[in-house]
């Protein structure tokens, strides 16, 4: 499924998405201006870094499968509930960010409002 890029709102540290019906028939959109991602996974909303943590591929160009995000480019996955790889590959978590849904609209809280790797 392709990923498409969407417009974005700023609001005390926290970005107005897409609402989320749009996001129910996407799957995986982009956040203009930022290198994150919403996706829709088993009923629910996760926001999580665009660039893959082991060599930095485009997770919007990837699928999610039984709450994993597959990267489009090797074979490891991410858990969409703590962000953690494959077994046995050599690499970071998904680092996923909070997500809060008011009246039908998507929010996400933006990096700068989190503690650093
Ligand atoms: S770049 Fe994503 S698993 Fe290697």
């Amino acid at each position: 499924m392709c990923a498409r890029l969407i417009s974005v709102d700023d609001e005390a540290g926290w970005i107005a998405v897409c609402d989320l019906d749009r996001l129910k028939r996407e799957a995986i959109v982009r956040v203009a201006g930022r290198d994150l991602l919403v996706i829709w996974n088993e009923g629910h909303v996760v926001a999580c870094e665009r660039a893959c943590p082991h060599e930095q591929a485009d997770l919007a160009l990837g699928h999610v499968t039984a709450g994993r995000l597959h990267c489009p480019r090797h074979a490891a996955s991410f858990d969409l509930r703590d962000g953690a790889i494959t077994a046995g590959w050599p690499s970071l978590p998904l680092r996923l960010y909070p997500v809060r849904i008011t009246g039908g609209q998507i929010w996400i809280e933006t990096p700068q409002q989190q503690t650093g790797r």
